[in-house]
Protein backbone atom coordinates (compact mmCIF):
# COMPACT_ATOMS: atom_id res chain seq x y z
CA UNK A 1 0.00 0.00 0.00
CA UNK A 2 1.34 3.18 -0.93
CA UNK A 3 1.23 6.32 1.70
CA UNK A 4 -1.38 8.81 1.11
CA UNK A 5 -1.66 12.42 1.18
CA UNK A 6 -3.57 15.37 0.89
CA UNK A 7 -1.62 18.53 0.82
CA UNK A 8 -2.86 22.44 1.22
CA UNK A 9 -0.93 24.87 -0.69
CA UNK A 10 -2.34 28.29 0.83
CA UNK A 11 -0.38 30.13 -1.72
CA UNK A 12 -0.59 34.25 -1.19
CA UNK A 13 -3.38 34.05 1.26
CA UNK A 14 -4.35 34.79 4.94
CA UNK A 15 -3.04 37.31 7.38
CA UNK A 16 -1.28 36.12 10.23
CA UNK A 17 -4.21 35.55 12.47
CA UNK A 18 -6.52 34.00 9.73
CA UNK A 19 -3.65 31.63 9.38
CA UNK A 20 -3.75 30.85 13.03
CA UNK A 21 -7.19 30.10 12.99
CA UNK A 22 -7.40 28.30 9.78
CA UNK A 23 -4.57 26.08 10.58
CA UNK A 24 -6.03 25.29 14.63
CA UNK A 25 -9.33 24.52 12.88
CA UNK A 26 -8.08 21.43 10.58
CA UNK A 27 -5.49 20.57 13.24
CA UNK A 28 -8.62 20.14 15.55
CA UNK A 29 -11.59 18.45 12.38
CA UNK A 30 -8.16 16.20 11.75
CA UNK A 31 -8.02 15.12 14.84
CA UNK A 32 -12.03 14.30 15.51
CA UNK A 33 -12.53 13.38 11.98
CA UNK A 34 -10.28 11.55 10.15
CA UNK A 35 -8.95 7.96 11.15
CA UNK A 36 -7.40 6.22 8.22
CA UNK A 37 -3.48 6.47 7.80
CA UNK A 38 -3.56 9.64 6.06
CA UNK A 39 -0.78 12.70 6.05
CA UNK A 40 -1.80 15.90 6.13
CA UNK A 41 0.48 18.69 5.05
CA UNK A 42 -0.13 22.52 5.19
CA UNK A 43 1.82 24.55 3.28
CA UNK A 44 1.19 28.34 4.62
CA UNK A 45 3.12 31.50 3.42
CA UNK A 46 6.87 32.13 4.57
CA UNK A 47 6.21 34.36 7.53
CA UNK A 48 3.93 31.49 8.84
CA UNK A 49 5.55 28.74 8.61
CA UNK A 50 7.04 28.70 12.74
CA UNK A 51 3.55 29.27 14.07
CA UNK A 52 1.83 27.31 12.09
CA UNK A 53 3.82 24.41 12.79
CA UNK A 54 3.83 24.50 16.36
CA UNK A 55 0.02 24.73 16.51
CA UNK A 56 0.07 21.32 14.37
CA UNK A 57 2.96 19.64 16.54
CA UNK A 58 1.65 17.29 18.74
CA UNK A 59 -0.98 15.76 15.87
CA UNK A 60 0.95 13.33 14.09
CA UNK A 61 -1.29 13.16 10.97
CA UNK A 62 0.08 16.43 10.28
CA UNK A 63 2.84 17.90 8.47
CA UNK A 64 4.45 21.43 7.47
CA UNK A 65 5.52 22.35 3.88
CA UNK A 66 6.72 25.39 2.51
CA UNK A 67 5.67 27.00 -0.83
CA UNK A 68 9.19 27.27 -2.43
CA UNK A 69 12.91 27.13 -1.38
CA UNK A 70 16.06 28.72 -2.91
CA UNK A 71 18.44 26.64 -4.99
CA UNK A 72 21.44 28.62 -3.16
CA UNK A 73 22.89 27.73 0.42
CA UNK A 74 23.47 31.39 1.81
CA UNK A 75 24.82 34.63 0.93
CA UNK A 76 23.89 37.45 -0.79
CA UNK A 77 20.49 36.46 -2.56
CA UNK A 78 18.06 39.40 -1.18
CA UNK A 79 14.55 38.30 -0.50
CA UNK A 80 15.17 34.35 -0.84
CA UNK A 81 14.95 31.62 1.82
CA UNK A 82 17.10 28.96 2.13
CA UNK A 83 16.95 25.38 2.86
CA UNK A 84 18.53 25.09 6.45
CA UNK A 85 16.29 28.19 7.34
CA UNK A 86 13.21 25.78 6.44
CA UNK A 87 14.73 22.63 7.82
CA UNK A 88 15.21 24.94 11.42
CA UNK A 89 11.57 26.01 11.84
CA UNK A 90 10.35 22.13 11.49
CA UNK A 91 9.50 22.13 7.25
CA UNK A 92 9.39 18.59 6.73
CA UNK A 93 8.10 19.06 2.52
CA UNK A 94 8.85 21.61 -0.06
CA UNK A 95 6.22 22.55 -3.21
CA UNK A 96 8.90 22.97 -5.88
CA UNK A 97 8.03 23.33 -9.63
CA UNK A 98 4.88 24.81 -9.02
CA UNK A 99 3.42 25.82 -12.59
CA UNK A 100 2.67 29.20 -11.37
CA UNK A 101 6.23 29.88 -9.50
CA UNK A 102 7.69 28.22 -13.38
CA UNK A 103 5.50 31.26 -15.22
CA UNK A 104 5.82 34.32 -13.18
CA UNK A 105 9.03 33.83 -11.43
CA UNK A 106 10.82 31.74 -14.93
CA UNK A 107 11.82 28.58 -12.73
CA UNK A 108 13.65 26.21 -15.46
CA UNK A 109 14.30 22.83 -15.40
CA UNK A 110 17.52 22.97 -13.73
CA UNK A 111 16.85 25.64 -11.48
CA UNK A 112 14.37 23.14 -9.95
CA UNK A 113 16.59 20.74 -10.10
CA UNK A 114 19.12 22.04 -8.03
CA UNK A 115 16.36 22.93 -5.61
CA UNK A 116 15.43 19.66 -5.14
CA UNK A 117 18.78 18.50 -4.11
CA UNK A 118 19.38 21.00 -1.58
CA UNK A 119 15.79 20.34 -0.42
CA UNK A 120 16.69 16.46 0.14
CA UNK A 121 20.27 17.68 1.16
CA UNK A 122 18.67 18.98 4.61
CA UNK A 123 16.80 16.32 4.89
CA UNK A 124 13.41 17.90 3.49
CA UNK A 125 11.11 16.03 0.79
CA UNK A 126 10.49 17.46 -2.02
CA UNK A 127 6.53 17.65 -3.93
CA UNK A 128 7.61 17.87 -7.55
CA UNK A 129 4.56 19.52 -9.68
CA UNK A 130 4.70 18.71 -13.48
CA UNK A 131 1.47 19.29 -15.54
CA UNK A 132 0.76 20.72 -19.11
CA UNK A 133 -1.01 24.02 -20.24
CA UNK A 134 -4.07 23.95 -22.24
CA UNK A 135 -2.78 24.01 -25.94
CA UNK A 136 -0.43 20.87 -25.20
CA UNK A 137 -3.68 19.29 -23.89
CA UNK A 138 -5.84 20.51 -26.79
CA UNK A 139 -2.86 19.68 -29.12
CA UNK A 140 -2.70 15.59 -27.69
CA UNK A 141 1.00 16.55 -26.27
CA UNK A 142 0.45 16.05 -22.90
CA UNK A 143 2.17 13.10 -21.87
CA UNK A 144 5.15 13.99 -23.73
CA UNK A 145 5.24 18.18 -22.06
CA UNK A 146 5.02 16.05 -18.53
CA UNK A 147 7.63 13.42 -19.39
CA UNK A 148 9.97 16.03 -20.60
CA UNK A 149 9.15 17.79 -17.37
CA UNK A 150 9.83 14.96 -15.22
CA UNK A 151 13.13 13.68 -17.56
CA UNK A 152 14.78 17.32 -17.24
CA UNK A 153 14.41 17.69 -13.46
CA UNK A 154 14.64 14.32 -11.74
CA UNK A 155 16.49 12.25 -14.13
CA UNK A 156 19.87 13.49 -12.58
CA UNK A 157 19.11 12.57 -9.21
CA UNK A 158 19.92 9.51 -7.64
CA UNK A 159 17.48 6.93 -6.31
CA UNK A 160 18.19 7.50 -3.09
CA UNK A 161 17.43 11.04 -3.87
CA UNK A 162 14.54 10.04 -5.64
CA UNK A 163 13.14 8.08 -2.27
CA UNK A 164 12.48 11.26 -0.87
CA UNK A 165 10.38 12.77 -3.66
CA UNK A 166 6.42 13.38 -4.14
CA UNK A 167 5.15 13.76 -7.38
CA UNK A 168 2.38 16.47 -8.07
CA UNK A 169 0.38 16.19 -11.62
CA UNK A 170 -1.68 19.61 -11.66
CA UNK A 171 -2.53 19.85 -15.35
CA UNK A 172 -2.60 23.89 -15.78
CA UNK A 173 -5.75 24.69 -17.30
CA UNK A 174 -7.49 23.02 -14.00
CA UNK A 175 -5.78 25.12 -11.39
CA UNK A 176 -8.07 27.47 -9.93
CA UNK A 177 -10.29 27.27 -13.05
CA UNK A 178 -12.93 24.80 -11.30
CA UNK A 179 -12.28 22.87 -14.51
CA UNK A 180 -11.24 19.25 -13.05
CA UNK A 181 -9.47 16.56 -14.87
CA UNK A 182 -11.79 13.82 -15.09
CA UNK A 183 -10.72 10.92 -13.24
CA UNK A 184 -9.65 8.99 -16.47
CA UNK A 185 -8.12 11.85 -17.69
CA UNK A 186 -5.80 12.28 -14.21
CA UNK A 187 -5.16 8.32 -14.21
CA UNK A 188 -4.15 8.10 -17.51
CA UNK A 189 -1.07 10.67 -16.83
CA UNK A 190 -0.47 9.30 -13.29
CA UNK A 191 0.15 5.89 -15.03
CA UNK A 192 2.12 7.12 -17.69
CA UNK A 193 3.71 9.42 -15.01
CA UNK A 194 4.81 5.87 -12.88
CA UNK A 195 6.02 4.62 -16.21
CA UNK A 196 8.60 7.25 -16.84
CA UNK A 197 9.55 6.90 -12.99
CA UNK A 198 10.39 3.56 -13.33
CA UNK A 199 12.50 4.10 -16.59
CA UNK A 200 14.67 6.80 -14.80
CA UNK A 201 14.89 4.71 -11.65
CA UNK A 202 13.52 0.98 -10.51
CA UNK A 203 10.31 -0.21 -11.17
CA UNK A 204 9.46 -0.88 -7.60
CA UNK A 205 10.73 2.98 -6.46
CA UNK A 206 8.72 3.73 -9.67
CA UNK A 207 5.50 1.65 -7.69
CA UNK A 208 5.97 3.12 -4.10
CA UNK A 209 6.34 6.57 -5.43
CA UNK A 210 3.17 9.14 -4.00
CA UNK A 211 1.48 10.96 -7.13
CA UNK A 212 -0.68 13.85 -5.80
CA UNK A 213 -3.20 15.22 -8.48
CA UNK A 214 -4.13 18.72 -8.57
CA UNK A 215 -6.06 21.18 -9.82
CA UNK A 216 -9.76 22.50 -8.36
CA UNK A 217 -9.72 19.36 -6.49
CA UNK A 218 -13.05 19.86 -3.65
CA UNK A 219 -15.11 17.99 -1.69
CA UNK A 220 -17.50 17.07 -4.56
CA UNK A 221 -14.78 15.29 -6.84
CA UNK A 222 -12.14 14.42 -4.36
CA UNK A 223 -13.77 10.65 -3.92
CA UNK A 224 -13.70 9.77 -7.65
CA UNK A 225 -10.26 11.13 -8.14
CA UNK A 226 -8.43 9.42 -4.87
CA UNK A 227 -10.14 6.17 -6.38
CA UNK A 228 -8.16 5.97 -9.38
CA UNK A 229 -5.09 3.08 -8.70
CA UNK A 230 -2.65 5.80 -9.26
CA UNK A 231 -3.88 8.85 -7.24
CA UNK A 232 -2.62 9.05 -4.01
CA UNK A 233 -3.83 11.91 -2.69
CA UNK A 234 -3.82 15.98 -3.65
CA UNK A 235 -2.46 18.90 -3.90
CA UNK A 236 -5.42 21.39 -3.37
CA UNK A 237 -5.02 25.23 -3.75
CA UNK A 238 -8.73 27.09 -3.55
CA UNK A 239 -10.48 24.33 -1.16
CA UNK A 240 -7.61 24.12 1.50
CA UNK A 241 -8.11 27.72 2.73
CA UNK A 242 -11.49 26.57 4.16
CA UNK A 243 -11.07 23.95 7.27
CA UNK A 244 -14.22 22.31 6.13
CA UNK A 245 -13.74 21.86 2.59
CA UNK A 246 -10.11 20.70 3.35
CA UNK A 247 -11.47 17.90 5.48
CA UNK A 248 -13.60 16.79 3.68
CA UNK A 249 -10.70 16.38 1.05
CA UNK A 250 -8.65 14.79 3.63
CA UNK A 251 -11.75 12.03 4.18
CA UNK A 252 -12.41 11.16 0.68
CA UNK A 253 -9.82 8.25 0.61
P1 LIG B 1 -6.60 24.80 -7.02
O1 LIG B 1 -5.00 24.91 -6.96
O2 LIG B 1 -6.99 23.64 -6.14
O3 LIG B 1 -7.10 26.11 -6.50
O4 LIG B 1 -6.97 24.56 -8.45
C1 LIG B 1 -4.18 23.77 -6.93
C2 LIG B 1 -2.73 24.18 -6.92
O5 LIG B 1 -2.36 25.12 -7.63
O6 LIG B 1 -1.91 23.57 -6.21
Amino acid sequence: MRKKIVAGNWKMNKTYEEALSLVSEIDNMVKDEVNGDVSVIVAPPFPFLQSVGKLTQGNEKMHLAAQNVSEHESGAFTGEVSASMLKSVGVEYVIIGHSERRMYHHEDAEMLYKKMKTTIAHGMKPIFCCGEPLEERDADRHFEYVGKQLHDSLSYLSNEEFDQIVIAYEPIWAIGTGRTASSEQAQEMHEYIREQLAKMFDAEAAYKAVILYGGSCNPANAKELFSQADVDGGLIGGASLKSRDFTDVIKSF
